[in-house]
């Protein structure tokens, strides 16, 4: 439901727009009197307005405000010194290096003729439906910037981003241009989260002080990269944990170079900018020309780092996901890539189809290998063709195959990369990124193809639509294994290669949703070697995400809870490979290994034809048990109640249905603690006055537990699960009983 109205409160002419989806109700109004723009949604207030130098001025973000309260028209802080003059300070919306700022700009950008000088003042604005356009001008250098406000009315979390266009009658090159800041209430007691890691070593979870000086998180490498994540979340002094404490979160929907950059100034004051990595960035605008930031979003909540988690991960599957705002359930699938490697052959394959069948495997899925002469990883990268010798009559007797055992069939491919030993290459060695006449640098022996140009786009895209086309293909998985080099782009001029950074993200972000629009039964895994490609842009064309390479379910344990942190179990998958663990040698059980994957979307990439009875009774155990509990942990509220961050003993989590009439707790122990007992798990998010019966999937309970309680006694008497070994897990699933 959605109006626009105008309003009297207090005697002020409000014009805005109020609207409800999902369960909760929003509005955004323009308060013409005070020159003040409010966003109410879900929990949370967004508020800026125009002071006196017209300067667009942030006055407000945190729990949601009484819709009669009155926000005071924007000041902007006083001059304190010959050094801070009036306006060098001001918490903007949206910067422009010029005058005498001294705050980290959202734009700087220089003109042919020399001037680098922009300050952007309000110029008009417009509310529609659910969002919100400010322009910004520069009317004397003729730049304006149009900024874009969206808001979900049930998680509060509002998106931010910038369009920049050139009015003038003169080239312009963009020095950095960011999607938004976001400015914190002024504090010195601020303390910063943020994801890092590298390859096989995703989604550690970090905490550092915001002090007086400058964090940036960005990738550097072209694309998302695992260093950092385009995530954080921002808390005030030592109050928070998971359930309590003041938080301010957000995430950047771009898949490229990124930057997101907190700083603290001496009065005090927090901002957060991200956008385009200014690094070896430049963008030229000719008269008329513009350019589209990508989307920044924030969210806040009272409620700790937990609600924050949540709040990421419901706006994920209502809004961001191609299959919002009821993504599928992720099928159980099965993936060859660490039974066979490149060594796949058609009778093979087959056999796995069929034996991951009998175990309740829903989804077949063909790693790397299966095209060109693609027998390591040295060649066939870009020789999109079945390799006859694995496949003589191409993949449609495995494809048949696998449908006829009632499964859905995936299949690898890395389409934006090629082998130096492949005939793409050979035909097209001025496809990939290079700097003529300079070395080009290989990452597992492959080129990056430079999807910026036009026809590489139009060979990728063909590429894969005939491969779906030609095939009956319900799922691909997109890989990406290296990160850029040399990201030269000498078939355009010197002062339009650096484009290279928007224009490749545009173009892959371009074939993605071709794809989907014309296959739009095939779902898609963004893959990038483990976890390096993902954040809120890939998310919105891609159905699930592949969080590490690293499967061993011990480590697996805090790269997805280091994973939760920004991004939904809904998207992460999770497969159960051989023990002892390629990546480390750890020997676990199966049940560890099934349970530790059945907390996210589950796969098996394990050599199952090497199974014994007894292990593929347990395999069929517990696909039978997840099937009974997916939605919950998929699509649930998590609750974090044990962190195996800095390799902890302990681990346990426990989802709750949305509608609530199922938990599901997973507990584990890496390291048996002497004699000591497991701490009690306190459950959270069940209906204190509902009575809930526990039956356990794998594992035992204290002597005297009762069968049923009540939500009060699960939460507050809290279980305690029996677990005293190394490698040791439970799962539990608490029903409703009644209503
Ligand atoms: C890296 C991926 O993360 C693996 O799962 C596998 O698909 C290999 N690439 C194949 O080359």
């Amino acid at each position: 439901m959605k109006r626009i109205r105008a309003l009297m409160v207090a005697g002020l002419l409000l014009v805005g727009s109020s609207f409800t989806e999902g369960h909760a109700a929003a509005s955004i109004r323009y308060d013409a009197a005070q020159r003040v723009f409010r966003i109410d949604a879900g929990q949370v207030t967004y508020a800026f307005g125009i002071n006196g130098d017209g300067a667009v001025q942030t006055l407000y973000w945190g729990s949601r405000l009484a819709a009669e309260d009155a926000l005071a028209v924007a000041v902007p802080p006083k001059s304190r010194s010959s050094f801070d003059p009036p306006g060098a300070n001001t918490p903007q919306e949206y910067a422009g290096w010029g005058g005498p700022i001294t705050v980290t700009p959202d734009l700087k950008l220089h003109f042919a003729d020399g001037n680098r000088d922009v300050i952007l003042r309000y110029d008009s604005h417009r509310i529609a439906g659910d969002g919100l356009d400010v322009r910004l001008r520069d009317a004397a250098a003729k730049v304006s910037v149009d900024l874009h406000y969206s808001v979900d009315p049930d998680t509060g979390i509002v998106g931010r981003s910038a369009r920049i266009e050139n009015q003038s009658t003169q080239v312009l090159t963009i020095d950095s241009a960011a999607a938004a800041s976001w400015n914190l209430p002024p504090a010195a007691d601020y303390s910063l989260r943020y994801l890092t890691g590298t390859w096989a070593s995703e989604w550690h979870l970090r905490t550092r002080a915001v002090t007086p000086g400058a964090t940036v998180l960005e990738s550097r490498r072209g694309s998302t990269g695992d260093e950092n994540n385009p995530w954080f979340a921002i808390e005030r002094g030592g109050e928070w944990n998971e359930s309590h404490g003041r938080v301010w979160f957000g995430a950047l929907a771009w898949s490229g170079s990124w930057s997101i950059r907190i700083d603290q100034d001496i009065l005090n004051q927090v901002r957060i900018t991200g956008g385009y990595n200014p690094f070896d960035f430049a963008y030229r605008l000719k008269p008329g020309e513009s350019l589209q930031t990508p989307v920044f979003y924030g969210g806040y909540t009272s409620n700790g780092i937990g609600e924050a988690s949540r709040l990421m991960h419901a706006f994920q599957r209502q809004r961001i996901l191609p299959q919002a705002p009821k993504p599928k359930l992720r099928p159980v699938l099965y993936n060859s890539w660490e039974a066979t490697e490149f060594k796949v052959t058609e009778p093979e394959q087959e056999r796995l189809a069929e034996k991951a069948a009998t175990l309740g495997v829903e989804r077949f899925v063909i790693d790397d290998g299966w095209f060109g002469a693609r027998n390591s990883d040295h060649a066939g990268l870009g020789d999109w063709t079945v390799n006859r010798e694995k496949f003589p009559n191409g993949l449609k007797p495995l494809i048949d195959k696998v449908h006829g055992l009632g499964m859905s069939f995936g299949i690898w491919v890395e389409p934006e990369m090629v082998n130096p030993d492949s005939d793409l290459y050979r035909k097209h060695p001025d496809w990939v990124l290079n700097f003529d006449g300079r070395q080009r640098s290989e990452g597992r022996n492959q080129l990056v193809l430079n999807l910026a140009r036009e026809d590489v786009r139009e060979y990728v895209f063909d590429v894969l639509d005939r491969l779906l086309s030609q095939n009956d293909i319900q799922f691909l998985k997109w890989d990406y294994n290296r990160n850029w080099s040399e990201p030269g782009w000498p078939q355009v001029a010197p002062e339009d290669q650096q484009k290279v950074y928007v224009v490749y993200v545009q173009h892959l972000y371009d074939i993605l949703r071709r794809l989907r629009a014309k296959h739009p039964g095939v779902e898609i895994e963004s893959c990038s070697g483990g976890g390096a490609r993902v954040d809120l842009g890939i998310m919105g064309l891609t159905d699930e995400v592949w969080p590490s390479d690293n499967t061993d379910p011990s480590d697996r344990l805090s790269i997805q809870d280091g994973f939760s942190y920004a991004y939904a179990p809904a998207v992460m998958m999770s497969w159960v490979t051989g023990s002892p663990n390629w990546v480390n040698g750890r020997q676990t059980s199966l049940d560890f290994r099934f349970l530790s994957s059945m907390q996210g979307g589950l796969g098996i990439g394990a050599k199952i034809l090497e199974w014994t009875p007894e292990e593929d009774a347990t395999a069929k155990h517990y696909i039978a048990a997840y099937k009974d509990i997916r939605a919950t942990v998929q699509q649930g509220r998590l609750y974090r109640l044990l962190s195996p961050q800095e390799r902890a003993p302990y681990s346990a989590t426990e989802s709750v249905a949305t509608e609530g009439g199922q938990a599901v707790l997973f507990a584990f122990l890496r390291q048996g603690q002497e004699a000591q007992a497991y701490p009690t798990l306190f459950l959270q998010g069940l209906d204190a006055k509902a009575r809930y019966r526990y039956r356990t999937i794998h594992g035992q309970v204290a002597a005297g537990t009762p069968e049923v309680a009540s939500g009060a006694y699960w939460m507050n008497h809290g279980i305690d699960v029996l677990l005293r070994t190394d490698m040791d897990a439970a799962a539990l699933v608490f029903e409703r009983v009644g209503n």
